[in-house]
């Protein structure tokens, strides 16, 4: 493979806290990046640059790591193009959709869902996202759960279970039993394909017993615990989640003084990133697609609590794949700054998928960089919808060039 030198940097974002310029974003300047392997090697100043085999000439371009997107469901077929239309037009959110997605994904061969998660994967790449989670949850049957996640874990390591999106129509009235199968055989045939196990906590999904009872058996099988939590309402689900250890509760829409305090309990030292934070994973994208208020954000950040931000690219709620999207709609709607929005899409994503090779760049970190066509993260917010993302290196490999 060689080496590579990453040079001409306008401003490099390293999110290791306390470097270059001081601040949560580790800004550096004159910097220039090595890297070996598939990892960063070397940061330093570009004066001190060890040679390399091979270069990439940022132009004067900001430097950051990866998008990595914690929050995606890409395994669906069908589009819901018609409801998101009637929504514009006045119809409420409420999740019922799920089930027109499901009927889709059924009938679905294996290649056309092959084909839509690596249309997606492309699509996100493209767009800067180098690790990007994604979830079952529109099969809802023993071998559909399984084969969603079988090939989700063609694309990446990072696949939850989510055979508790809703409780299908063969099972309408009988949530105990459906509970049962996933708590049973689903979550038999899911777990080999799974790192994570994911439940919809929801007003008309599932209740805190529900949730509790799948979310403590897939630990006993090995998987991590994130959820949907607090999305169309008030509910349990934040803080169930804080009590479960859960790495991430993701949209946290609705939530209460006790809710945020359980919240910022969990973070200590939101710069080491202990193994026990539970993050809040926001995700704009949902109350934009749905016109619903945007969570908030700063009553998150000033209470201490680890924010990240995703995509929740799905047919539904949210069928964008663009991180730098979701970077804008945070700076402007949320009123998040546009250095909390940066460091939420890399190192909060990895810390809401409990990861420290990603979402940083410092020897021995994976080589995921883009390269930006701007002199700094700023323009992510305030260029919106501009294809800012010239270049895109993957586990060191340049992917695409503009
Ligand atoms: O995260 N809230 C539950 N699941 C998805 C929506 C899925 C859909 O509408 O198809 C979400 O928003
Ligand atoms: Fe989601």
């Amino acid at each position: 493979m060689g080496s590579l030198l990453v040079d001409d940097i306008g401003e490099l974002v390293t999110n290791v806290a306390g470097t270059g310029d001081g601040s949560p974003l580790g800004l550096r300047r004159d910097a220039a990046v090595l890297i070996e392997d598939g990892r960063v090697a070397w940061v330093g100043p570009a004066r001190y640059a060890p040679a390399a085999d091979r270069r990439v000439d940022a132009r004067g371009g900001a430097v950051l790591p990866g998008f990595v997107d914690s929050h995606a469901h890409l395994v669906f077929a069908g589009d819901r193009a018609a409801e998101f239309a009637a929504r514009m037009a006045g119809e409420p959110y409420t999740g019922g959709g799920i089930r027109t997605t499901v009927g889709a994904t059924r009938a679905a061969s294996d290649g056309q869902l092959r084909a839509t998660v690596h249309r997606l994967v492309g699509e996100a790449l493209r767009q800067g996202t180098t690790t990007i989670e994604t979830k079952s949850g529109y099969g809802l049957t023993v071998a559909d759960e399984a084969r969603s996640l079988r090939i989700a874990a063609e694309v990446t390591a990072e696949t939850t279970f989510l055979g508790a999106h809703v409780v299908p129509a063969e099972y309408a009235g009988r949530p105990d039993d459906y509970v049962g199968l996933v708590c049973g055989p689903m979550l038999a045939a899911a777990a080999p394909y799974a790192r994570w196990v994911d439940v919809f906590c929801e007003r008309g999904a599932f209740d805190a017993d529900h949730a509790r009872a799948i979310l403590t058996v897939g630990q006993a099988a090995g998987l991590g615990v994130r959820l949907h939590a607090n999305q169309l309402g008030p509910g349990p689900g934040v803080q169930l989640g804080v009590e479960l250890g859960a790495a991430s509760v993701d949209h946290c829409t609705h939530l209460s003084d006790a809710d945020v305090d359980a919240l910022a309990s969990t973070t200590m030292d939101r710069v080491s990133g202990p193994a026990t934070t539970t993050v809040a994973t926001l995700l704009p994208g949902a109350e934009f697609s749905t016109r619903s208020p945007y969570p908030d954000a700063r009553r998150l950040l000033d209470a201490g609590v680890t924010v990240a931000l995703a995509t929740d690219c799905n047919p539904g709620s949210s069928y964008t794949s663009s991180m730098p999207f979701c970077v804008a709609l945070a700076v402007r709607e949320m009123r998040m700054t546009p250095a909390e929005a940066v460091w939420a899409a890399t190192a909060g994503g990895a810390r809401a998928l409990r990861r420290d090779d990603v979402g940083v760049l410092r020897p021995g970190a994976r080589a995921d960089l883009i390269v930006l066509d701007a002199p700094s993260h700023l323009h992510l917010a305030y260029r919106p919808g501009v294809p800012l993302i010239r270049q895109v290196l993957h586990n060191g490999v340049p992917q695409c060039r503009s």
